[in-house]
């Protein structure tokens, strides 16, 4: 099934703006707080919603659903805040990036990170993914969703020992290493082990990847990666160790990326090193050129795939090595939402408040990176609404999922925040005590929960007072 983002006529650059309305009136404040609605029944139109973020979550008879599934029956089952997932916009994605580069030997290793669930993975594996993992915590979870440690890299600039070990046991393809002293180190418990480590050098290209600074991570003074001028010596050091097989070369320059140039540059200079290292007899099976890929939030326009592939194509026709990409976000932000119920609306004399049950613990971009994501009623109404700040009940300021939406709310009314299949989930944590969202993967007409809700005493059972 080819990606949905592919069949829509490509969006102009900026959305239209939100209206802008006064602070809202005694009526609206009325309607606010839960009072009677002038609202029609929702019309029985059929009509795609968030269409430019798109990707199974539609409109249809006046109600959100998530591919045959109403969100509210959703809700209803297995409470909020709740992620949903589509097993057909996770396909259709992954399809469509593969598709556009057929022809060129290529394997998509998803950066897991981005979504960890066992059922995204099962989803991914049975299409033949292979995986980008950064913990043995991700590749434990790889293992369990019956993915191919075979077809698995392993990132990051902080391995350890006992990861080493894992990933060495487990038969990955490729160490990404990231340092001289990571080197040594796995050259160390390759030996102790008795085996020969896979590896592939990431290389810092230093270029600019203009996206927000916290996920940018191919420039000289970040952490990531061996300064470009140290690779060749690395790989000479490198062929003399006894418990280190070279694979190949990997980049990985940043996150959200919506311009082709900074890829093309970091590309160039990879595969110019690539050649030079052949010069001295130093043959790469792969180059992997990491992930990045950006999409729509908001406004942004997202590189379309096929000039992103066709970018590829061009570099690495009638090359040897084989195209290694590490897709995340692009994967799988649009297949996924976060469902949540407004527990109470709070109209106050400067902003008004719209307190939802999901929290910046569930969803932690808005806080971090001041990220925006679509905010769309479950079931909406035809009034004109109000602005509200979308708050949850955690207690900090940080705590917002949204600013100033526009939107015709009730006490009770169900949210879908939108864009929520990447780095949301994954991201979120325990704080103030509250037990981490349920997941569920709508498959046609069917709802799989795929993550049931931790329990408020799984949060302490590890823990222990002090002896008495
Ligand atoms: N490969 C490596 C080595 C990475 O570090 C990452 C992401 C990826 C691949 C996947 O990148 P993607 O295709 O998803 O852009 N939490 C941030 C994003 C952090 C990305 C970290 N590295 C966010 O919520 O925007």
């Amino acid at each position: 099934m080819p990606h949905r983002r592919r069949r829509r006529p490509r969006p102009s650059r900026r959305r239209p703006a939100t209206p802008s309305r006064p602070p809202p009136g005694p009526d609206e404040r009325r309607r606010a707080a839960g009072g009677c609605s002038s609202a029609p029944p929702g019309g029985r139109a059929r009509r795609r919603v968030g269409a430019e973020r798109g990707g199974g979550f539609e409109l249809r008879d006046g109600e959100l659903y998530a591919e045959g599934v109403p969100l509210a029956t959703i809700a209803e089952r297995y409470g909020t805040p709740c992620y949903v997932y589509s097993r057909a916009a996770l396909e259709g994605a992954w399809r469509s990036l593969d598709a556009a580069l057929a022809g060129v030997p290529h394997l998509l290793c998803y950066a897991m990170k981005a979504n960890a669930n066992l059922a995204v993975l099962d989803v991914f594996a049975r299409l033949g993914s292979g995986f980008d993992i950064v913990s043995g915590g991700e590749l434990a979870r790889v293992v369990a969703a019956g993915g191919d440690p075979g077809r698995t890299v392993f990132s990051g600039v902080g391995k350890s020992a006992a990861e080493m070990r894992q990933a060495l046991d487990a038969g990955i393809l490729c160490f990404n290493v990231e340092s001289a002293a990571e080197l040594e180190r796995l050259d160390a418990v390759a030996r102790e082990r008795g085996r020969v480590a896979p590896v592939s050098f990431r290389v810092n290209p230093d270029v600019d990847p203009k996206t927000h600074p916290y996920i940018s991570t191919g420039l000289k003074e970040s952490k990531f990666g061996i300064a470009y001028g140290d690779a060749l010596p690395l790989y000479r050091r490198a062929r003399a160790m006894p418990g280190i097989a070279i694979r190949g070369i990997d980049i990985h320059i940043g996150s959200q990326i919506t311009d082709l140039a900074p890829y093309r540059e970091a590309a160039r200079k990879v595969l110019d090193l690539v050649d030079r290292l052949a010069g001295e007899g130093i043959r790469l099976e792969h180059v992997d050129l990491g992930g990045g890929l950006g999409i729509r939030y908001r406004d942004e326009t997202p590189l379309p795939v096929d000039e992103y592939a066709a970018m590829l194509r061009g570099l690495f026709e009638g090359r040897a090595e084989k195209l290694v990409l590490e897709p995340g976000r692009w994967l799988v932000a649009d297949a996924g939402v976060l469902l949540t119920r407004v527990e109470y609306l709070k109209p106050g004399p400067a902003k008004h408040f719209a307190i939802v049950d999901a929290a910046m613990n569930d969803l932690l971009r808005p806080a971090l990176y001041d990220a925006w994501h679509g905010v769309d009623p479950v079931r909406p109404r035809a009034g004109p609404g109000s602005r509200w700040e979308i708050v949850g009940p955690v207690c900090e300021s940080a705590d917002f999922l949204a600013h100033d939406r526009v939107l015709d709310l009730e006490p009770g009314d169900l949210l879908a925040i939108r864009t929520a299949g990447a780095y949301a989930m994954a991201m979120s944590s325990n704080y103030n005590a509250r037990p981490r969202a349920a997941e569920v993967m709508v498959d046609g007409d069917r709802a799989h929960l795929v993550r049931r809700r931790e329990t408020a005493s799984e949060l302490h059972a590890a823990e222990s007072t002090l002896a008495r």
